[in-house]
């Protein structure tokens, strides 16, 4: 019965059509061929992303670049706007379309348009840091359906108020505005309105609810959404949501013990990182690398003289992956941790010249042999970091 619910739900996808519900290809072992598009509009298509077939790690990192008829370009996983790739953290900003629900008090009767998103089979989640499902109205009740490829989950987000007092610009606490985070691991969602709150009550100042995903730090509530279309007209219809992403759906473990020739991290000093959110894993590269680790060589070494000199005020060295930081001659380090140097305490040539002149001074000599082995001590135990 659950498997029969889970495919009726397949068939009717909204937003992803149903060739995502195909098996999973292999991935691919090749890195990306030379010749591939790496920018589309102003987004840079990072592999294991890639453009057109071949130029991915595998034909679930496939992006289509389309042009506009304005003459700009927007990148598309199926139906879904992408707007931004990060390598690390592993995320992407993707645009999703916003549920609403409107009460006509003339025709007095409801229209509204809802939407689910099915990231199953892709290697995307959603973010459960990042977002929040959101709702927002004087009389609503949005639910929220969830599945993360095995277990379906029903939650809700009640917003109501009976007038316009006790709502506060950027204040999201259930007047008007309703927030709750998302659990991990979660690749599907489909958003309903309650029937029954319908916004029919509520309707001398406020028809409309509105219900999304969204991440939460592009959301500032204003209490312009309840009496206006505004929340909607201001994002086009689209709101921002942060996905993770994630290779296949073994552990690091299982993935390199497997000795396969599908293991994504494929540069020299990059390393395994398993997903916290959901199955499969990311690459990243080594401390001291910076690059790309899904490709050959990717990962290259980060010459932290060049890059931050404040951090050592002495002698920077480069090194793979690290770096040496050493005091010139004449000065030491301040102490063992710290990377910047003080000078030496020399005494000064004229008071050596009156202590050497006052002759019998033996203990001040004392002092002064202390001093220096002290010094050169200091010096043996610059710190190389
Ligand atoms: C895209 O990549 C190029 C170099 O590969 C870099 O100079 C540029 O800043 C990147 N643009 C963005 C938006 O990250
Ligand atoms: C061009 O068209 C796209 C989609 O139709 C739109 O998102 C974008 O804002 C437009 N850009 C400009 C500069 O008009
Ligand atoms: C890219 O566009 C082609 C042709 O429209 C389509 O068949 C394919 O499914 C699209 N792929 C993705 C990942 O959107
Ligand atoms: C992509 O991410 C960068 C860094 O977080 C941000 O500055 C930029 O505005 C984002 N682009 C879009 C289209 O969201
Ligand atoms: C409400 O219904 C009336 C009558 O059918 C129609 O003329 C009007 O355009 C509708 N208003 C909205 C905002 O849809
Ligand atoms: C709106 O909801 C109320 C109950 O809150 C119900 O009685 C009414 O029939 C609904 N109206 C429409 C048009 O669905
Ligand atoms: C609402 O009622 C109006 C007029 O009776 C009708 O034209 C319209 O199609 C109805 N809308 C919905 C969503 O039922
Ligand atoms: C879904 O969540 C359940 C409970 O946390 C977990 O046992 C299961 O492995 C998850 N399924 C997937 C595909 O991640
Ligand atoms: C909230 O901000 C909007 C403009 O964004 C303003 O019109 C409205 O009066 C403000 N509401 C309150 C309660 O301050
Ligand atoms: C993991 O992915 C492989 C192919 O990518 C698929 O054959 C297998 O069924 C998946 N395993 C699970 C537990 O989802
Ligand atoms: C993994 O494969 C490489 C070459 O394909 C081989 O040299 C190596 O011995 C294999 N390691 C294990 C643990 O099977
Ligand atoms: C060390 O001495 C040099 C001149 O010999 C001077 O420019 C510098 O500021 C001194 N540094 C410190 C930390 O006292």
């Amino acid at each position: 019965m659950a498997w029969l619910l889970l495919f009726h739900l397949l068939l009717t996808l909204l937003l992803v059509p149903n060739s995502l519900a195909q098996a999973p290809q292999p991935l691919a072992q090749a890195p990306q061929p030379l010749g591939c598009q790496t920018i589309c509009g102003d987004l840079n298509i990072t592999y294991p992303f890639g453009i057109g077939q071949g130029c991915a790690l595998s034909k679930e990192f496939e992006l289509n670049c389309t042009r506009n008829k304005n003459g700009t370009y927007n990148t598309f996983f199926f139906n879904v706007e992408v707007v931004n790739i990060s390598l690390f953290p592993s995320q992407a900003r993707i645009k999703t379309p916003i549920s609403w629900q409107c009460y006509n008090s003339t025709a007095k009767n409801v229209s509204q348009s809802t939407w689910q998103l099915s990231l199953t089979t892709t290697p995307f989640r959603f973010s459960n840091t990042k977002n929040k499902f959101t709702a927002i109205g004087a009389d609503t009740l949005a639910y929220f359906d969830l599945h993360n490829g095995t277990i379906w989950y029903v939650t809700g987000c009640v917003s109501v108020c009976s007038s316009l007092q006790g709502l506060f610009n950027g204040s999201c606490t259930g007047i008007g505005c309703c927030q709750i985070a998302i659990p991990l691991g979660m690749n599907y969602y489909k958003v309903r309105f309650d029937p029954n709150y319908n916004n029919s009550f509520v309707s001398s100042f406020g028809q409309c609810s509105y219900a999304v995903l969204i991440e939460a730090d592009s959301f500032n509530f204003s209490t312009a959404y309840i009496t206006t279309t505004n929340f909607f007209d201001d994002n086009n219809g689209k709101v921002p949501v942060v996905v993770d992403w994630a290779i296949g759906n073994e552990t690091c473990m299982v993935a390199q013990h497997n000795n396969s020739t599908s293991y994504a991290c494929v540069s020299s000093n990059s390393r395994c990182v398993d997903s916290t959110n959901g199955p499969g894993y990311f690459c990243s590269c080594e401390e001291g690398y910076k690059g790309n680790p899904y490709l050959y060589g990717g990962c290259t070494d980060i010459d932290e003289c060049q890059q931050n000199k404040s951090s050592c005020t002495g002698i920077c060295t480069n090194t793979q992956g690290s770096f040496i930081c050493s005091c010139p001659r004449g000065t030491h380090a301040v102490d063992n941790s710290s990377r910047d140097c003080n000078n030496d305490t020399r005494v000064p040539l004229w008071v050596k010249l009156v202590i050497e002149a006052s002759g019998d001074g033996d203990g001040e000599r004392d002092w002064k042999a202390d001093g220096e082995s002290e010094e050169k001590e200091a010096r043996d135990k610059a710190p190389s970091i």
